[in-house]
């Protein structure tokens, strides 16, 4: 079942990359404080992923700020290492908080697979934008495919 608006992000183990390699963390103690926009994506460098998805909350992440987001966040199914790998190509420093979801864990709490095994990608998040107050979410939209439409950093801006 899919996580809905006024439900609380569910508390699970995560690793985001750091100066010394991955950390593990809770995503509680990561994202469960303040204002916080949550986006997934189905994949670390594939294409709308890498050239729009994230690209685009990086461009915004300043604007999104001023609105009051302390926390600009971006999961996926992949690895710390992928992760890491990926924010150094797209440039994303400290506007982006990259969460490697590696055994789909948040992503299965989330309701949010999406399965890509016939595409050779395996199990996938779907790709979404949530809005967090404290740790519950305020806003979900999820796309119906791997495209992109509805989760885009302007789509958020627009509802904060
Ligand atoms: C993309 O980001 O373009 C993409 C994601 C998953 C599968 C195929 C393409």
């Amino acid at each position: 079942m899919t996580i809905a608006v006024g439900e609380r992000l569910p508390d699970v183990e995560v690793q985001v990359p750091g100066p010394s390699g991955p950390r593990r963390v809770r995503t509680t103690e990561l994202l469960g404080t303040g204002k916080v926009v949550l986006f997934g994506v189905p994949g670390a460098f594939t294409p709308t992923c890498s050239d729009y998805h994230l690209p685009g909350f990086v461009l915004r992440a300043e604007d999104l700020r001023a609105k009051g987001v302390d926390t600009i966040a971006c999961m996926a199914v992949n690895d710390a290492f992928v992760m890491a790998a990926w924010g150094q190509a797209r440039e994303v420093g400290d506007s982006v908080v990259l969460v490697a979801d590696g055994s789909a864990e948040l992503t299965r709490a989330l309701g949010l697979e999406l399965d890509l095994a016939g595409g050779g990608l395996g199990l996938r998040c779907q790709r979404f934008a949530m809005i967090l107050e404290d740790g519950v979410v305020r806003d979900l939209a999820v796309e119906s495919g791997t495209g992109l439409d509805v989760s885009t950093a302007d789509s958020v801006l627009a509802k904060l």
